[in-house]
């Protein structure tokens, strides 16, 4: 097995290497909207690990955005990908596909009872604008209820319900009308109950306040929110705050949507993150991991809910290609077969219990917190602000060391670990030495 080599960061800025070439190429060629977490220029992946154009190998703990949760081409879905590569690749709508039928039946197989109706698109900004269609369809209402710090995407519709950070929205305006934004119970930053006491923001307050003031239930057509915030800083919300959601949209007729594009597919230890509570959307939307990179994403439903989304009103050339449908059935079955979901906890566990051994230090996390192999380590400086520069600090330091860590979190201050559930014990291992000295080697700042 490959150990993880010290890349140095003299060899990552050497200005004669091949990287440096090649991102001189990107910068003339590419778009600069893309902003990248990292300079690295990838030729190749394999298994856990990334490797660049020089040739240096990085142990993958973000896994592209919490999407390659079986590695780099995992050899099942390779091998899949292949067959169907010999068959046929696209149909769009001018026919019924075989692939299709069985991916839907797959993706349906892994969510709870009674959703068990697809819909294909290619990615989690699509699946977020079909699901608020369908929302308004079926109810004939237009009001969207949607949680500060939520990150839903980039096209308008989704950006409309997304408020992680100012900068997506800027200069984007006019945005969809009909939006409502409430407080999302990030308890450890922005609540004043007293910790282990109920949180009012979990039970439902902010809602009712919303309701009294703002606008009628009754014209509230959908209620989106991620069942944990991923982008918005690996936060998870207090138990019964998605039940509170649950009783709410019974109460009213609102159709509740759980945004699971980053906690589904198996990363928390569950198919959906949403199940750790015992809650049932009317709506769940599933992208990243869904196809193990390959471009697609699914909007789950009972059928009687999606019956009433009648033909020809949404639609897609591209979702659920035979490709990508390919790609889901033999995701779905590897993480079956080879018990993924529990591998998902015990290396979560391990995770968590030394980031927590880290937070009793100087310097370590001030709060360590997911579910599975979903894990954010907030930081915060000696007077309590959040430490951007910090993790910063920390990301370099590990890449140097080849390790890649993401950050994430409204002030950009959270280490997101969202590792393959394919690691070895040894890689765990390796990437939490390399990661520990980061953590601990750089104090608090004052
Ligand atoms: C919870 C959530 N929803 C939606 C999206 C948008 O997905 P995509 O980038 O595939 O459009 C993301 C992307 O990070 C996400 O985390």
């Amino acid at each position: 097995m490959a150990n993880i080599a010290s890349n140095g960061s003299a060899a990552q800025i050497d200005p004669n290497s091949k990287s440096a070439a090649w991102r001189a190429r990107d910068r003339k060629a590419v778009s600069g909207a893309y902003s990248r977490y990292t300079d690295l220029v990838v030729a190749d992946g394999e298994g856990s690990f990334l490797i660049d154009v020089d040739g240096r190998r990085y142990l993958d703990f973000g896994c592209g955005i919490a999407v390659t949760a079986l590695g780099y081409r995992h050899p099942d879905v390779s091998r899949a990908l292949h067959a169907q590569v010999d068959s046929y690749w696209h149909t769009s709508v001018v026919t019924q596909h075989i692939r299709l039928t069985e991916a839907a039946e797959k993706v349906a197989s892994i969510c709870p009872d009674p959703l068990d109706t697809v819909f294909f698109a290619n990615s989690g900004a699509e699946v977020v604008e079909g699901a608020l269609k369908l929302a308004r369809q079926a109810t004939h209402r237009q009001g969207i209820i949607s949680f500060t710090g939520g990150f839903h995407g980039r096209t308008f519709g989704a950006l409309s319900v997304t408020t992680s950070k100012v900068h997506y929205r800027e200069h984007y305006s006019p945005l969809l009308p009909g939006v409502y934004t409430t407080p999302y119970p990030y308890c450890f930053r922005n609540c004043d109950h007293a910790p282990g006491e109920p949180c009012p923001i979990a039970m439902g307050k902010e809602l009712e306040r919303l309701f009294k003031h703002v606008v009628p239930a009754s014209e509230v057509a959908a209620m989106l929110v991620e069942p944990i915030q991923g982008e918005g800083g690996y936060i998870v919300p207090p138990t019964g705050f998605l039940s509170t959601l649950r009783q709410v949209c019974d109460r009213h007729g609102i159709v509740l949507i759980f945004d699971e594009v980053q906690t589904g597919v198996g990363h928390t230890g569950r198919w959906l993150a949403s199940e750790h509570e015992g809650v049932v959307p009317d709506v769940v939307i599933l992208a990243k991991a869904l196809g193990s990179g390959l471009p697609i994403a699914a909007i789950v439903a009972r059928h009687d809910l999606m019956d009433r989304w009648p033909s020809g009103t949404h639609g897609s050339t591209f979702g659920g290609n035979a490709i990508s449908c390919a790609a889901v059935i033999a995701t779905i079955d590897v993480i079956e077969r080879d018990g993924l979901l529990q591998r998902a906890t015990v290396i979560g566990d391990r995770i968590a219990d030394r980031a927590r051994q880290w937070q009793r230090q100087v310097g370590g996390p001030a709060d360590v917190r997911g579910r599975g192999a979903m894990i954010g380590l907030e930081f915060l400086d000696s007077a309590g602000m959040p430490d951007a520069e910090r993790v910063d600090e920390i990301r370099a330091a590990c890449l140097d060391q080849g390790l890649l860590v993401l950050g994430c979190g409204i002030d950009e201050n959270v280490i997101r670990l969202i590792p393959p559930l394919t690691l070895s014990d040894q890689e765990v291992e390796q990437g939490l030495q390399v990661l520990e000295s980061a953590v601990l080697q750089g104090g608090v700042r004052e």
